[in-house]
Order: structure tokens, then sequence, then C-alpha cells
């Protein structure tokens, strides 16, 4: 037996120095599997009395996850380890499902389990179809997913206990399962026609396709090649670190707030045009722009200061590179418009905006390059959804790395609810002013 005791590794740090006072302190680094090293300044205030100040967190890194890596100047992402161009070409999304979920890819048994009991639990409570009954059929499709969703935990009371993880699970696969029931329950909504109930014979994605076009007067023809498309549109939207959205989920969660009303609040940051709204705001900058002869007067307000318009599906937080999401994304452009035998004018004004803008110095100095967003509408709205129904596919497909986040920061011994400090800038200690005193 080898008794020798583990030579304990010197621990690393990196020293601050007060220069008001001189004094030092030293803060330990922790290095992750690959990426950068972190600063660890978890007993900074304690020793120091100051906070660190990171509006919009450019530099923080919130939690450590096993989930997703993203390598922005290299334009990487993976799940688990997995690239992205490889699960989107050779995978399915129930597989990158069980993937973020359960930390492997499935073997055959399992795939055939997960696949079945997700399957099982696609259908909806049949008292939710009265609760859409109360939105107007005009509402934006995300303001009734937020609120669908959020009832969910209105419905199953039996997966609410977070500290049971059996609860957990059935949240996780009603969550997954339900979602693109109720998005097309919205679009049906919307255009007044009859929901479609969930036919268990068929793929998640073609389903979905199913109970978004499908009427029920008529049999409904699902093309492989669409279903193929929708299956890559979701498995290139299913994870994404610590964005906006996930980073919402994850504080709503750290109150120990239920799995269902948590996902609702990530559909609510979703929204927002800076992150998964931007999809449906690149077909509105399109059609805006409508000719390629006025691509350089947009080009030039996109670089002014004082205009706020912004050049839509372009730029990220992280890459710094190709989004790897967008190529895959554009690619899937051509199959699916090639398949459906459309020239969009929307395509080819996109191609040639995303050309000018590539050769362009403000973009290159900046290191803006298209996102998963800049395609992903064309597509879209080739395969028959509204603009407006953009951001819902979106929110389909991210509920499972909402979750997944969820699951494991519920499962982290240390976790903590999430409390940010503030510099405080406002006024410092003062009287009260009685109201005939005031001026
Ligand atoms: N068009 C023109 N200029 C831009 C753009 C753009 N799309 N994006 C960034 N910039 C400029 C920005 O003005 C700033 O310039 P300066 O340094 O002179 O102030 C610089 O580039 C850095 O931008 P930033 O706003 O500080 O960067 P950020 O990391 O805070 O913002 C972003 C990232 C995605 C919000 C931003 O690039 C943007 O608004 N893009 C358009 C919206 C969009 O496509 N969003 C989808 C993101 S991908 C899907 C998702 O994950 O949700």
């Amino acid at each position: 037996m080898n008794t020798a005791v583990p030579q304990q590794k010197p621990q690393k740090t990196v020293t601050l120095i007060d220069n008001e006072t001189g004094k030092k302190f030293d803060l330990p680094i922790i290095d992750g599997s690959t990426g950068p090293r972190v600063i660890d300044i978890r007993k900074l205030y304690a020793e120091t009395g100051m906070f660190t100040y990171d509006p919009g967190f450019t530099s923080t890194a919130a939690c450590d996850s096993g989930l997703t890596y993203i390598d922005g100047d290299k334009g990487i992402l993976l799940h688990r380890g997995y690239s992205i161009k490889e699960l989107a070409l050779k995978s399915d999304f129930l597989e990158v499902c069980h993937l973020l979920l359960n930390g492997e890819l499935p073997n055959k048994q399992q795939k055939d389990e997960f696949v079945n009991t997700v399957t099982r639990h696609t259908m909806v409570h049949e008292q939710m179809q009265f609760f859409f009954r109360g939105f107007r059929r005009d509402s934006h499709p995300m303001a009734v997913m937020v609120g669908t969703v959020g009832a969910l935990s209105a419905f199953y009371h039996d997966s609410l206990n977070i500290d049971d993880p059996r609860q957990r699970e059935i949240a996780a696969f009603r969550l997954i399962a339900k979602m693109p029931t109720i998005a097309a329950m919205v679009y049906k909504y919307s255009i007044g026609q009859p929901f479609m109930y969930p036919r268990n014979d068929l793929s998640y994605s073609e389903n979905f396709l199913y109970m978004t076009f499908a009427v029920p007067s008529e049999p409904y023809k699902i093309s492989p090649i669409l279903a193929r498309a929708m299956d890559r549109i979701l498995i290139l939207h299913a994870d994404h670190e610590q964005n906006a959205s996930t980073s919402t989920v994850r504080l709503a969660g750290s109150s120990r707030a239920n799995p269902f009303a948590c996902i609702a609040s990530g559909i609510a940051s979703l929204w927002g045009p800076a992150h998964g709204g931007a999809n449906e705001a690149v077909l509105f900058m399109l059609k805006e722009i409508g000719d390629k002869s006025r691509i350089p007067e947009y080009i030039k307000r996109s670089k002014d200061k004082n205009d706020s318009f912004r050049l839509m599906g372009f730029g990220h937080r992280v890459y710094k590179n190709y989004d790897p999401r967008a190529e895959i994304m554009r690619d899937t452009c051509y199959e699916v418009l090639g398949e459906l035998g459309i020239k969009d004018p929307l395509l080819e004004l996109a191609m040639e905006l995303e050309k000018i803008a590539l050769k362009d110095d403000y973009f290159i100095e900046k290191k803006l390059y298209p996102n998963v967003d800049f395609y992903s509408g064309i597509i879209l709205r080739a395969m028959g959804f509204p603009t407006n129904m953009f951001t819902v596919l979106f929110a389909v497909a991210r509920t499972v790395g909402w979750i997944s986040q969820w699951n494991e920061m519920i499962q982290e011994p240390t976790q903590k609810i999430g409390r940010p400090r503030q510099l405080y800038t406002g006024p410092v200690e003062r009287p009260f002013t009685p109201l005939d005193r005031r001026k």
C-alpha cells in the first residue's frame, strides 16, 4: 500500500496592494479544466473591507460549471466537452438534452428511456387551455410564454420540492417536454386555430412542427429536411454558459424558488433585443434596409455614437470571432431555402451585409462578427414562423440549458443565495424635511 502523503501543491496567489495604506492581501488563484483562471475573492470584503466593481459582469465568474465552455477568441463552443459542430451535425436535440442534464451522451438503452420519458410528458394539463383564453389574441407570444410557463407551478405541485432529486428530475422532463406544446399553443391561440394535441409517434422536432402547423381538418406532411433543420436550430440554442437569461434563472433559483418560476424568469430575460430578441430584430432590420444599395447608410449609422442603431445579429459579449453557431445556421439556411424552393431577397441582403461589415475597419477593430441570430430568423421565416415567434423558439431550445444549470446549482453543497453588492453613489444620511419646509 502506498502510504506516501501526496505533495500539497503550493497555492497560487495574486497580491493586491492598497496604495493608500500600503497593506498587501494575497488572493488565491483557481484553475478550471481549461479557459481563464479566476481570482478567488470570496474573502475579499472580510479581509479588506472593499467590494469588487464589475457592472455587466465583464470580468466576473459568478459560479463554477461543468456544462458549457466557450473560447470567444477562437470561436469554440463545447457542451460537456463536445464541439457544437459535431453535436449539430451528428447528434439530435434529445441526445443533447441528455448530455446537458446528465453529463454524458446516452447509450442506446438510455436514449430509448430518455426519449420515452420526455415523450410521455408532452401533454399539458387540460385546464391550461382555459388559462390561455385570458390573454388577448394579439399579445406578443413571449408575454404569453412568461405567463403560461410561470403558471406551470400552479399545475404541477408534485414537482416543486427542490430538495427531492426525483422531483427535480420530473420538473426537468416536464419543462423540456411541455415547452414545444406551450409554444405551439401560443401560436395557435394568436391565429385563432384549434390547439393540436402532441403526437407521441413523432420525434421531438417533428411533433413541434406538427403542433404548430397542422390543423385537425387535414393531414399534415412533415418534411424530414425541415424537421432536421428544426432539430439543429434547437441544438444550436440549447445552452450558452452564463448568459443573461441563464444567470437570471440561477439568481432566481438561488433563493430556492421553484423550477417553473425560475424558467419563467429566464424567458423574461431572454425576451430583450440584446439577447434572444435579436433574431426578431434582425428581420426587422433587414426589412427596414430593404435594398442592397442602402447597406452603406446603415453600416454608417451603426458606427455613429449619436445614433442608437446597432447592426442586429452582430457582435457578442464573449465571441470576438465568428460565432460557431452562426456558421452552421448559415449552412442550414441554404438547405431549408433549397428544400422549400424559396429565393429570399432578405437572405441575399443578409449575405451582402455580412460581407460588407466583415471588411469594415470598425467591425474588424471591434471584432464584431455575425452571431447565432443573424441567420436563424431567415430560416424560421421560410419555415412559416411569424417574426414574433422567433424568440419563443429560442426559449424552447434554451429550456434544457436553463434547467441543467439550475440543477447543477441546486446540487452545489456550498450554494448560497445570490446577493450582489453595490457602489453607493446616492446622498449620505440627512435629516427628514417636513412637507411645508421643502422647496
Ligand atoms: N453594431 C454596431 N456596433 C456594435 C455592435 C453592433 N451590433 N455591437 C457592439 N458594437 C460596438 C459598441 O458600440 C461598442 O463600441 P465602443 O467600444 O466604441 O463603445 C463595442 O462594439 C463593444 O460593444 P459593447 O456593447 O460594449 O459589447 P457588449 O458585450 O456589452 O454587447 C451585444 C454585446 C451582443 C449586446 C452587442 O454586440 C449588441 O448589441 N449586438 C446586437 C444585438 C445582438 O445581435 N444580440 C444577440 C447576441 S447573440 C444571442 C444571444 O446570446 O442572446
